[in-house]
């Protein structure tokens, strides 16, 4: 596999003039993060998404992040006012998406909905719009080929928090043209980020070696060797990871990391991938972390306490 790391970001340069208009499919954790900072850098963004009332928690969630950003004085108000201005909201992808130089697609991590989706994309968006998913682990060649533009469709992967995390991994289908991954990697560095990029496998780079890591965090909690928070101390205080890898779990969502794994497990056929029995559980249990307000913690909102889940509260 080939990976390229590439040179770090120019800061103030403002958008690429190639893209005027960035559309943002989807306006969960990670679509209203990237509406964020594309319409901070100065792109007009048309967020897009099914359901209004999801628009309108998106756009106050938005709005939250950008007033911490200008408290932190990383940003005037007036910039603030400005960057929330050039973020338009709507539900119909049609209208999003007649005039968009640049499609960013955060919908549901789910294969058949993302081949639906661009299915349609490919035949709203003018022929040179470049198509990019944010997907964690689905095919970015398998998503081309739903298209009548292979060439110009690529993965472009933001982390959680997108306004906070440098990465941009970037990855390659089979057909992407060279130039279509340029412009992505010049997008990139204009927002601020580090642009990786990698070639199309399961998992790409960042979740092949961070979901095996959670999968061991779990069965090392599963055969009792040490109990949710002395396994996450060990990562945090022992290898300087911001969060440990159970909270990282319960923060990305249970049911992302097995859908995440099982790609792994399918793609290279090997049972090291094989998703610990304890975390395929959890996830029909319906306590899929922060989202629930369950996983391995007990989250209460509002509060910032990391409090160990009942059921892992006992000394192992
Ligand atoms: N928007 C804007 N700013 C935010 C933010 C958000 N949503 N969340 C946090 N921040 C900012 C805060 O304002 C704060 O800024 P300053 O330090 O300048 O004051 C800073 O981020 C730190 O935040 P907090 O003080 O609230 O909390 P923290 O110090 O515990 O950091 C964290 C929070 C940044 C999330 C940190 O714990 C962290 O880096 N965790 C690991 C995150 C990670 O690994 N993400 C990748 C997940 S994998 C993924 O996304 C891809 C996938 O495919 C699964």
């Amino acid at each position: 596999m080939n990976m390229e790391a590439t040179s770090p970001p120019v800061s103030g340069h403002g958008p690429d003039p190639s893209i005027q208009q960035v559309t943002v499919v989807g306006c969960g954790t990670m679509g209203n993060g990237i509406a964020q900072v594309f319409a901070t850098c100065g792109y007009q963004v048309e967020l897009v998404d099914l359901s209004a009332p999801a628009l309108e928690k998106a756009i106050n969630t938005i709005a939250r992040n950008l007033d911490r950003v200008v408290a932190k004085g990383s940003l005037d108000q007036e910039s603030r006012d400005a960057a929330l201005a050039r973020i338009h909201t709507g539900t119909s992808l049609a209208a999003a998406a007649q005039t968009a130089d640049l499609v960013v697609e955060a919908a549901t991590e789910n294969r058949q909905i993302k081949l639906e989706l661009f299915r349609q994309l490919d035949q709203l968006c003018p022929p040179p719009c470049i198509l990019a998913t944010n997907t964690s682990s689905i095919s970015i060649t398998d998503i081309a080929g739903a298209t009548g533009r292979p060439s110009k469709v690529i993965g472009m992967h933001f982390m959680n928090p997108v306004p906070v995390m440098k990465l941009v991994e970037i990855i390659k289908g089979y057909n992407t043209d060279p130039g279509v991954t340029a412009t992505i990697v010049e997008v990139s560095r204009r927002l601020g980020k580090i642009p990786v990029e990698a070639n199309d496998y399961p998992g790409f780079v960042a979740n092949r070696i961070l979901m095996p890591m959670i999968n061991e965090a779990v069965h090392t909690l599963f055969e009792g060797v040490a109990g949710v928070a002395e396994i996450d101390t060990v990562m945090k205080l022992g290898m300087a990871h911001p969060m440990g890898p159970l909270q990282l779990a319960d923060f990305i969502g249970l049911d992302v990391c097995l859908a995440i794994l099982r790609v792994l497990h399918e793609g290279f056929g090997q049972p090291k991938y094989a998703p610990c029995p304890l975390l395929v559980k959890m996830v029909s249990s319906g306590n899929l972390g922060v989202k629930t307000g369950k996983g391995f913690y007990a989250y209460q909102a509002g509060s910032k306490d990391l409090v160990v889940a009942p059921e892992f509260s006992g000394s192992v």
